[in-house]
């Protein structure tokens, strides 16, 4: 699918990060976006920044129906709705044993059911108008997830489980799917947790969003199954698969001990 004038986007998290990135470069190439996170402030002075007209959609990602509201309010104030991605997300790095439970519920409502909400509530408008396309924005740890990322994880492979059969569900319907693997991408993501996140994060050097943002626009311009930035994301996740012992070596090497404690 083409993004050019005329294109209609909705992008949730977008006050800020990698959303935000996206939004913005979706806009500079014509589309009409759909502002989508909670921050209504920040949508707001976004959608001023922005060159072109576009809608603020103050929104929990996690309340099924403020989401239907939301996209049925895009729809039908620009006539439609061409692409849809489910981007908003967070985390709490913590081990298991000690992470509270609710911390678990709020990735779990967020970052998996969001998504599902969101794809659930444009789903029929993308099929009515027989056309469109869909990103899910997932992440390495939905391929390999770190210690300390035990529930983020597994939202991230939640959504990679997700958006894999939907895009075959969808075969012959003119709607596609691409699923985002990001590496680390410099966004305020762990803001609120940098003093306890684990050794293997501080070794790591952290991407620009923008460049994630314009591969995620030639990613669906090239109706792309995948998208993974830094490339080394997918080598992880091929290894990974068939080999855990050997990712794990590799991830000991390259990322230190806390990356991989065990190595058997
Ligand atoms: N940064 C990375 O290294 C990295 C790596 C892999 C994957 N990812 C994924 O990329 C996505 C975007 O994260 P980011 O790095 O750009 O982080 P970010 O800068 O913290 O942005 C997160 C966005 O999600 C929105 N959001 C959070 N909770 C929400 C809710 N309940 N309802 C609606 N919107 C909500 C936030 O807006 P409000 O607070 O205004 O609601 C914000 O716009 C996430 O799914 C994350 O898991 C990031």
């Amino acid at each position: 699918m083409k993004i050019e004038p005329g294109t209609r986007a909705v992008v949730t998290g977008a006050s800020s990060g990698i959303g935000r990135a996206l939004a913005a470069a979706l806009a500079h190439r014509g589309a009409q976006v759909g502002l989508l996170a909670r921050s209504l402030r920040e949508l707001e002075a976004l959608a001023d920044a922005l060159p072109g007209l576009h809608v603020a959609l103050p929104c929990d990602v996690g309340d099924a129906a403020a989401v239907q509201a939301a996209t049925d309010r895009f729809v039908a104030e620009a006539g439609g709705v061409d692409l849809v991605v489910a981007n908003a997300g967070l985390t709490h790095y913590r081990p298991v044993a000690t992470q509270p439970l609710g911390e678990i519920e709020q990735m779990t409502r967020v970052n998996w059911l969001g998504t599902v909400y969101t794809v659930h509530a444009a789903l029929p408008h993308l099929l009515g108008a027989r056309r469109g396309h869909i990103v899910v924005v997932s992440s390495g740890a939905g391929l390999r997830s770190f210690p300390g990322a035990a529930a983020y994880g597994a939202t991230k492979a939640a959504q990679r489980g997700f958006s894999t059969a939907l895009r075959h569900e969808l075969h012959g319907t003119g709607v596609s799917v691409t699923t985002v693997y990001p590496g680390e991408i410099a966004t305020a993501l762990h803001d609120h947790e940098h003093e306890r996140m684990p050794a293997w994060y501080q070794s790591g050097s952290a991407r620009p969003a923008t460049t994630l943002a314009a591969k995620i626009v030639k990613a669906v311009e090239r109706d792309r199954r995948e998208l993974y930035y830094p490339p080394e994301v997918r080598l992880l996740g091929a290894v990974n698969g068939v080999s855990p012992t050997l990712a794990d070596r590799m991830l000991h090497r390259l990322r230190g001990a806390s990356a991989a404690p065990r190595l058997h």
